[in-house]
């Protein structure tokens, strides 16, 4: 088969993890008979500096007439200090999930025997941990309306949820509840926000027709509390933009791997699929960055593709890798770390 595959490599470590991600698509494509074309475009910092907004149209396009997009980072220094900076490349991010649709932001959460030691919780505590974070990624009081007071003294930020919107993403976390050890966590903040209580007013709703799973309620700085204290005990777990944000941040450092863990951004278009890490800026072009979320992040667009087989081979050739300690130096087990580029041939010529 012939895919079409949009790449934004975006800022920072982007563009060379991203290189390694489509070596190892190629491999892939040869070893099963299929061909991956890929486009690129800009998105972010890189996007502005070409063309003045952070993601033009052409990107979108793109995007809408791929099969599925494959996602570097976004983000730049010369930014994140300047709070009145008119354009920033977190809008362009923004703006592409909304766009296209993306209203779950899907992070799997699973550990890696040989980086328990890089956990910052004891080994007894995270070991065999194993859940997916969703996310709401298209609404609350990242979309809803924003702004100041004429005299400057005060700023608002809104939060708003639709039924509607409710529905779709907890319809979803519960198809990968069914998937999985059909356990659901609602995590909301039901005792103190009204959109919340909207939340929950429909999972209890919903929590009926889906009696094969068990559903339960946790408020979100418990939630915060749990998962660092019993991350085992989590299955699936949903929640609303914001509170997804942070918790999937927590989420993603308890297992000692950000360097490993890839994500999927699904919805009404094209998916998406990315990292959870950052720009990394301090790393760019020095050929050092860890490719292997971005690899797995491939092998979950293989997955969304229905190419099950393929994205094990992937799996399969990073697991190798991390046995021979075919890897960078954020997670080298002694001296002789070896380069992003050098990681990702590896792989790819494993696959
Ligand atoms: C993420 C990031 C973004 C977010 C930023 C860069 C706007 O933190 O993907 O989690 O807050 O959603
Ligand atoms: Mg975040």
């Amino acid at each position: 088969m012939n895919y079409k595959i949009a790449t934004l490599p975006g800022d920072g470590i982007g563009p060379e993890i991203i290189e390694q991600a489509k070596k190892t698509l190629v491999a892939v494509g040869n070893k099963f008979g299929h061909t991956f074309n890929f486009e690129g475009a800009y998105v972010g910092a890189i996007a502005i500096d070409k063309t003045g907004v952070p993601y033009p149209d052409k990107t979108h396009e793109l995007c809408m007439n791929a099969d599925a997009v494959l996602f570097g980072a976004i983000g730049d220094p010369k930014y994140d200090n300047d709070p009145k900076a008119k354009v920033r490349p977190e809008q362009g991010l923004l703006k592409m999930r909304k766009e296209l649709g993306l209203y779950a932001n899907i992070r799997p959460v699973t550990t890696f025997p040989s980086l328990l030691h890089k956990s910052p919780l004891r080994k007894d505590i995270v070991e065999g941990a194993d859940f997916v974070v969703i996310r709401e990624l298209t609404g609350g009081i990242y979309f809803g309306d924003k702004g100041r007071s004429e005299d400057l003294t005060s700023a608002f930020d809104n939060c708003v949820y639709t039924t509607e919107e409710i529905e779709r993403i907890l319809k979803l976390a519960y198809s990968y509840a069914a998937k999985r050890n059909k356990r659901l966590t609602v995590v909301d903040k039901a005792n103190v926000l009204a959109t919340s209580r909207l939340w929950r007013e429909i999972a209890q709703k919903m929590d009926k027709e889906y009696s094969n799973i068990e559903t339960d309620y946790m408020f979100v700085d418990n939630a915060a509390m749990q998962l660092i204290q019993w991350p085992k005990k989590f299955d699936v777990m949903v929640t609303e933009n914001m509170f997804g944000d942070i918790l999937s941040d927590e989420a993603s450092v308890i297992t000692g791997s950000l360097g490993l863990l890839p994500s999927a951004s699904v919805g009404v278009h094209t998916s998406v699929f990315e990292p959870i890490h950052g720009s990394y800026p301090q790393a760019a072009g020095k050929d050092i960055a860890n490719p292997i979320a971005t690899v797995l992040s491939a092998a979950m667009l293989l997955e969304s593709l229905n190419l099950l087989e393929e994205a094990k081979a992937i799996r399969k050739a990073v697991n190798m890798s991390l046995e021979a300690n075919v890897v960078t130096e954020d997670i080298s087990a002694d001296e002789k770390a070896h380069k992003t580029t050098e990681v990702g041939d590896w792989i790819a010529s494993n696959i």
